[in-house]
C-alpha cells in the first residue's frame, strides 16, 4: 500500500525509474523505514583453505550471481564481534548490496594488473581480491583520510600485490598508465543510505543529483583512458537515480565508440528496462539489501 502522502522527490524518483505503482510504493516504504540494510561478509586472502565463518549463514544456494566467498549471516548474528575478524582479518564484513554491485566480474577474465579508482574502505578491491588477484592491484582513493583507513583495511586482510595511492581521476587519466580491469565505485547521491535507515538529506533533491551526475561523468572520461584495449571497467553506484546510472553510461558510450556495455547473465533478473545496453539495478524490494546499479563496460 502506499505510504501516505509522498513527497514530490519521493514521486518524482519513481517516474523517472518507470517504477509500476506497487514498485514505488514499496521504494518509498522501504526508504522511509530505513530497514533494508543487510550485512555479508567476504573471505580475505588471510582465510584458511576451506574456511567457514563461525556464525550462522543464510543458505545462498539459490542466489546464481553472489560472488565467490560471501557468507551472509542470518539476522541477530554479529559478525565482526569474533577474534576471526578482528585479530585475523579472515573476513571483511560489508553490505550485501556492495556484493552485488561486484556480481559482474563473474564474466571478466582474470586480469593481470586493475585498478579500484574509488576504493575506500576497500569493499570492492576485497570483493575482486576474493574472485580474481591480479598480479599487480592498485588501490586508489582521493581522501588523505579515508585512504588511511583503507590502507589499514588491505593490510588487517593481507590483501597481496597492492598498492594503494591518492591520484584524482584526471591525472590517472593523464598518467598514460592502462590496467586490464577498472573499478569505478562512483561518489554519488547515496539515496540507498535512507534505505538503510541512514539519514542523507537532499539526496532525492536534483541539485545534489545533477552534481553527482556530473562528477561521475568527468570520473568515468578520465577511467575509460586508464583500461587497456579488451579490458574491462565496472561502474557501480549505490543510488537509484538514472541521472547518477544508465544516463551516465549512455553519456560514455555515445562519446567513445569503442566501448561497449557487456551482457550478465548471472544479472540478468536484475536488468534495467529503462536502457536498451545491459545495466543492471538493485532495489530494495528484492530483498538483498537497500541497492544499487552496475553495469561492466568493455574497451572493444
Ligand atoms: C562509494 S565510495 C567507495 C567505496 C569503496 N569502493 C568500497 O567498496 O569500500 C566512493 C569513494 O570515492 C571517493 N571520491 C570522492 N570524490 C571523488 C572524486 N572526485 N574522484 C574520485 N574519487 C572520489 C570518496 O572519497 C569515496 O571513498
Amino acid at each position: 500500500m502506499m505510504p501516505e502522502s509522498p513527497s514530490h522527490a519521493e514521486l518524482r524518483l519513481c517516474k523517472r525509474l518507470q517504477l509500476s505503482d506497487a514498485s514505488a510504493a514499496s521504494l518509498i516504504a522501504a526508504m522511509r523505514a530505513g530497514a533494508s540494510s543487510r550485512q555479508a561478509v567476504v573471505l580475505t586472502p588471510l582465510a584458511p583453505q576451506d574456511y567457514v565463518p563461525p556464525f550462522a549463514c543464510v543458505d545462498t544456494t539459490a542466489w546464481g550471481w553472489l560472488p565467490p566467498a560471501v557468507f551472509v549471516p542470518v539476522e541477530g548474528e554479529k559478525p565482526t564481534a569474533h577474534a576471526d575478524y578482528r585479530e585475523k582479518g579472515y573476513y571483511y564484513s560489508l553490505d550485501l548490496s556492495s556484493c552485488w554491485e561486484s556480481a559482474a566480474l563473474a564474466v571478466v577474465p582474470q586480469p593481470g594488473s586493475s585498478l579500484d579508482m574509488c576504493a575506500a574502505p576497500g569493499g570492492k578491491t576485497m570483493l575482486m581480491a576474493a574472485r580474481h588477484l591480479p598480479q599487480h592491484h592498485v588501490a586508489n582513493e582521493v581522501s588523505p583520510s579515508r585512504r588511511g583507513i583503507l590502507r589499514q583495511n588491505l593490510e588487517h586482510c593481507g590483501v597481496p600485490n597492492t598498492e594503494v595511492t591518492g591520484l584524482r581521476p584526471d591525472q590517472w587519466g593523464a598518467a598514460g598508465q592502462v590496467f586490464d580491469l577498472l573499478l569505478v565505485d562512483a561518489p554519488c547521491s547515496g539515496q540507498s543510505l535512507l534505505a538503510k535507515g541512514i539519514r542523507n538529506p537532499g539526496c532525492l533533491g536534483a541539485s545534489m543529483v545533477n552534481g553527482n551526475a556530473k562528477r561521475q561523468k568527468g570520473i568515468l572520461l578520465a577511467a575509460v583512458r586508464c583500461v587497456a584495449p579488451g579490458g574491462h571497467l565496472l561502474y557501480t553506484t549505490c543510488t537509484y537515480d538514472p541521472d547518477e546510472n544508465e544516463k551516465v553510461i549512455a553519456y560514455i558510450l555515445k562519446r567513445m565508440p569503442s566501448w561497449r556495455a557487456v551482457e550478465v547473465p548471472e544479472l540478468a533478473p536484475f536488468r534495467s528496462a529503462l536502457v536498451d545496453f545491459p545495466a543492471y539495478r538493485l532495489l530494495p524490494e528484492h530483498g538483498f539489501g537497500a541497492g544499487g546499479f552496475c553495469c561492466l563496460l568493455k574497451n572493444t
